[in-house]
């Protein structure tokens, strides 16, 4: 007879605790797939493929249902990304105005490509796309913070804010912000 080890759970107590927190506001369970996978993305970084069957099940949904709307999404990522991740706009009007530019240099500064992340692990950088900010383009967003029209000449110091935030988060300690 085989037996196979037991595996530990991707969603810890907390997590599963704050997606049942959510059944009662939610008329199906269904419609709480999407905020699940955000509570998971948020304190993983990414959506590990094991997640799926364990949120499926707290949902009484088929896995299947969860990878549908999780690979619908182009946000949620299997591999996990930094602390702060960053997106340059590269939509029409932030394309027009300099966001190819911003991004090289940006990917210069922080010693990564476009939709890597940095050796250390702390920080993401994409492309990304309208950020509803078309009127200061190029428009940067990193994690909860804007970054409006952005000029080459600031992009020292938006990277080195976002390593004192992705320091900030990796140590637990208070984000700093511009
Ligand atoms: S085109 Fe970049 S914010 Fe809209």
């Amino acid at each position: 007879m085989t037996t196979t080890a037991p595996t530990t759970p991707v969603l810890t107590p907390e997590m599963v605790a704050a997606i049942q927190d959510l059944f009662h506001r939610y008329p199906t369970r269904q419609a709480i797939t999407l905020p699940a996978l955000h509570m998971v993305n948020a304190k993983l970084r990414h959506v590990p493929m094991a997640a799926i069957p364990e949120i499926a099940k707290l949902l009484e949904l088929s896995p299947a249902q969860i990878y549908d709307t999780l690979s619908f999404y182009g946000f949620f990522k299997s591999e996990q990304g930094g602390y702060v991740r960053a997106w340059v706009c590269r939509s029409i009007s932030c394309a027009l105005r300099g966001a190819e530019e911003v991004l090289e240099k940006m990917c210069d500064k922080l010693h990564v490509h476009p939709g890597g992340t940095t050796e250390d692990g702390k920080i993401t950088l994409e492309f990304g796309e309208c950020l509803g900010l078309c009127d200061f383009a190029p428009a940067v967003l990193a994690n909860e913070q804007v970054y409006k029209s952005v000029s080459l000449d600031q992009v020292d110091e938006i990277c080195a804010m976002l390593k004192s935030q992705a320091d900030a988060q990796a140590n637990g300690t208070a984000i700093p912000t511009l």
